[in-house]
């Protein structure tokens, strides 16, 4: 049976950096419709026209184009096994569609959800520190500074900060989470799927208690 695993919490509390190790661990895909939007931008697709406006300004892209770029990339081979969700979904509506397609096509259910918290402050200090690669590799200047600077470990490729990670965006990026997001805690509570994470530990220790809470799920 196929897994699905929705990583859940604000912007900066460590989807990007957890889903790094869990895909690894249990050979799942990780599908980030963060990563998906900037690929089309940087390749100026339709979809990313589309979407730029909205992911440079903080603003949730609206559920249409979100949910059929996810329909299209759930359905690839190398999600046969499932997926591991990071930044999806975003709204109640986006969640209710995922349940139907997950039932409809797959004959399979949201198996866990790890939601991240982490303290406010904190969450900008990490926002304001990240680098990344195009590939998705996630760094940090102090809390995890890649082995040679401006380069990802991983593939080689440069490090750059993002478009959204400045302090005007990233206030519209948690109010986002709080007012619309959050309320995915509430709807992934109420079917017994949630399980709380405290995203305030380093980064072993975090994924650590993630892979636990994974295991008894699965
Ligand atoms: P997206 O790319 O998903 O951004 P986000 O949700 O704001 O989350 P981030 O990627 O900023 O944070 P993260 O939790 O992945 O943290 P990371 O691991 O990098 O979305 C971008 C935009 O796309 C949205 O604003 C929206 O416009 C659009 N969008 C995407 N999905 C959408 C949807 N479903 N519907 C509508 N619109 C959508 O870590 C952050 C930093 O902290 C790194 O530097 C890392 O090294 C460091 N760090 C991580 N963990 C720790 C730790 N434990 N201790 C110390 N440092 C740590
Ligand atoms: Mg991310």
């Amino acid at each position: 049976m196929a897994v699905y695993i929705v990583l859940l919490g604000p912007p900066g509390a460590g989807k990007g950096t957890q889903a790094e190790k869990i895909s690894s661990v249990y050979h799942l895909t990780h599908v980030s419709t963060g990563d998906l939007f900037r690929e089309n931008i940087r390749e100026n697709t339709e979809l990313g026209k589309k979407a730029r406006e909205y992911t440079d300004n903080g603003l949730l892209v609206p559920d249409e184009v979100t949910i059929a770029m996810v329909e299209d990339r759930l359905k690839k081979e190398d999600c046969k096994n499932g997926a591991l969700l990071d930044g999806f979904p975003r709204t109640i509506k986006q969640a209710e569609v995922l349940d139907e397609m997950l039932k409809n096509s797959f004959d399979a259910k949201v198996n866990i959800v790890p939601c991240i918290e982490v303290n406010q402050e904190d969450l900008i200090q990490r926002i304001s520190g990240r680098r990344m690669c195009k590939n998705g590799h996630v760094f940090h200047i102090v809390t995890k500074p890649s082995k040679v600077e401006g380069i990802c470990d991983e593939c080689g490729e440069p490090l750059y900060q993002r478009a959204d990670d400045n302090s005007e965006t990233v206030k519209t990026r948690l109010n986002a989470y709080n007012e619309t997001t959050a309320k995915l805690v509430g709807y992934y509570g109420a079917k017994g799927v949630l399980k709380t994470i405290d995203g305030n530990k380093s980064i072993s220790e975090v994924s650590d208690a993630i892979l636990a809470a994974i295991d008894e799920a699965i």
